[in-house]
């Protein structure tokens, strides 16, 4: 079995202390590229399809053309998760403008860099999971999405680790991102959902969401099981008077959120119908994409 990371370069795979990109490259200097996070579950690449159609659909709203058909990318990131070997794996896919010069100028980048990275993730502690998060709505607010889509998952992160770090200066982990008429966008690498009367609510896109394909797996989790959902415009009053709250995320999976702004969520404890999600995606997780090794027995 394959446990070295796998790091794929513009269609070479190089050692980790090789890997690199230029100092010129407009990833760098101007976060002008765009990126996918995803999980391998038991040798299966959740919902590479879903992460492949975003990629490509962030690099086209930047006019940026990447050198492989969706097919091309599909197969690279599976080909680099099975050189890795491991059941468990967090795959990097970024592709960014390419070196260009000091300037701006997007038509300098001649070659858009296409990196994938096979690592594995360090997963939040288990007590975030049994115990829940608390959450913090930071001063921070998410770019309008009349300023920039949140549905192109750009390299360019500033917002969201400007909020990151207003959560960590209060002494909270995670932090709740309004857009800038106040309304509940996410957090800052993760969407947010609330429970009331039975219903599952979630910022829609317009509100400043990514359309995050976690959040994707939970809403069909949710509708197959009859609970009625919603992508709609939540305000603070929603969160302190949810019955229930959860954040959703490549990395974070499901993370039940029992305080926010100092205020007790519901019972104060995760809740119920955020604990039968999670054990639904726990399922879904290994079944849903691309097998790319095969499943233990
Ligand atoms: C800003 C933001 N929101 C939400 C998410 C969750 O999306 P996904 O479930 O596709 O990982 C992410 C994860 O990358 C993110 O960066």
């Amino acid at each position: 079995m394959q446990t070295a990371m796998q790091i794929y370069v513009n269609g070479c795979f190089v050692p980790a202390q090789e890997a690199s990109v230029s100092v010129f490259d407009h990833g760098f200097l101007y976060g002008d590229g765009v990126f996918e996070g995803i999980r391998v579950y038991d040798g299966n690449i959740f919902r590479l399809q879903q992460h492949v159609e975003r990629l490509y659909h962030s690099a086209q709203c930047i006019l940026l053309r990447i050198p492989l058909t969706p097919e091309e990318m599909r197969l690279a990131i599976v080909e680099t998760v099975r050189r890795r070997g491991l059941p468990s794996q967090y795959v990097r896919a970024v592709v960014s403008r390419g070196a260009g010069d000091l300037g701006l100028d997007p038509r300098r980048c001649k070659h858009p860099s296409v990196i994938i990275i096979a690592d594995t993730i360090s997963l939040y502690p288990e007590q975030f999971y049994t115990e829940g998060l608390e959450l913090v709505t930071v001063a921070t607010r998410r770019t309008p999405s009349w300023a920039l889509d949140p549905r192109i998952k750009s390299l360019n992160y500033l917002n969201n680790i400007l909020a990151k770090l207003e959560a960590q200066q209060a002494g909270v982990e995670e932090a709740v991102l309004l857009n800038a008429e106040g309304y509940v966008a996410e957090c800052t690498a993760d969407n947010i959902f609330v429970v009331r009367q039975g219903r599952l609510l979630t910022p829609s896109t317009a509100a400043g969401a990514l359309l995050g394909v976690t959040r994707d797996g939970v809403l069909d989790l949710a509708r197959e099981q009859g609970i009625p959902c919603e992508e709609t415009f939540l305000t603070r009053y929603d969160l302190y008077t949810a019955e229930e709250c959860f954040m959703t995320g490549t990395g974070a999976e499901i993370v039940p959120v029992i305080r926010i702004d100092r205020r007790q969520i519901g019972t104060g404890t995760p809740g119920a119908m955020t604990q039968q999600l999670r054990q639904a995606f726990a399922k879904l997780c290994r079944n849903d994409g691309v097998r790319a090794l095969p499943a233990a027995v």
